[in-house]
């Protein structure tokens, strides 16, 4: 379905709701991605959900993600701040991505102020908790509207 947004999440994503509920709330990614599929649904888009806690299941995501979806809301988890590889991989997804994190990493701890992501993202959403989510599909959508209008 070429009106697919890939929503990609990463290690220990699977485990909101009961990890750090101080730092990440008691949302699960199972509302997470129900939330989503509402928002994105709203604006006429489907969404594709994948989660791993392993890098290169990230990266096969992305590949298989590059002819079969019209861009993505991503949250790395810790492979945010370490993985160039994701980076490439990330480059070579010619639509847009939007990066978001629950907590807002610059608050935190130094280790968690650069992101691999950043500078292959069209934007960042960080500190609006499982909102942000919703909010990153909305700013896609906008933009896959403002590029269906402009062709
Ligand atoms: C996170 C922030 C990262 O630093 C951390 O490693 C995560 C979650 C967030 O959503 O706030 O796993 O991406």
């Amino acid at each position: 379905m070429m009106n697919t947004v890939l929503v990609l999440n990463g290690p220990n994503l699977n485990l909101l709701g009961v990890r750090e509920p101080e730092i990440y709330g008691r949302t699960t990614l199972a509302d997470i991605e129900e939330m989503c599929s509402i928002s994105a649904a709203e604006a006429g888009l489907g969404i594709r959900c994948v989660q791993s806690n392993h890098e290169g299941g990230l990266i096969d995501a992305v590949h298989e993600a590059r002819e079969t979806t019209v861009g993505a809301v991503i949250n790395a988890g810790a492979y945010t701040h370490t993985s160039l590889a994701l980076h490439d991989a990330l480059k070579s997804y010619d639509h847009p991505i939007i990066e978001v994190h629950l907590s807002n990493p610059h608050a935190r701890e130094s280790f968690r102020h650069h992101s691999y992501l950043s500078p292959v993202a069209a934007a960042v959403i960080a500190g609006a908790g499982a909102r942000g989510y919703v909010h990153a599909i909305e700013i896609l959508a906008e933009k896959l509207r403002r590029t269906d209008s402009a062709e």
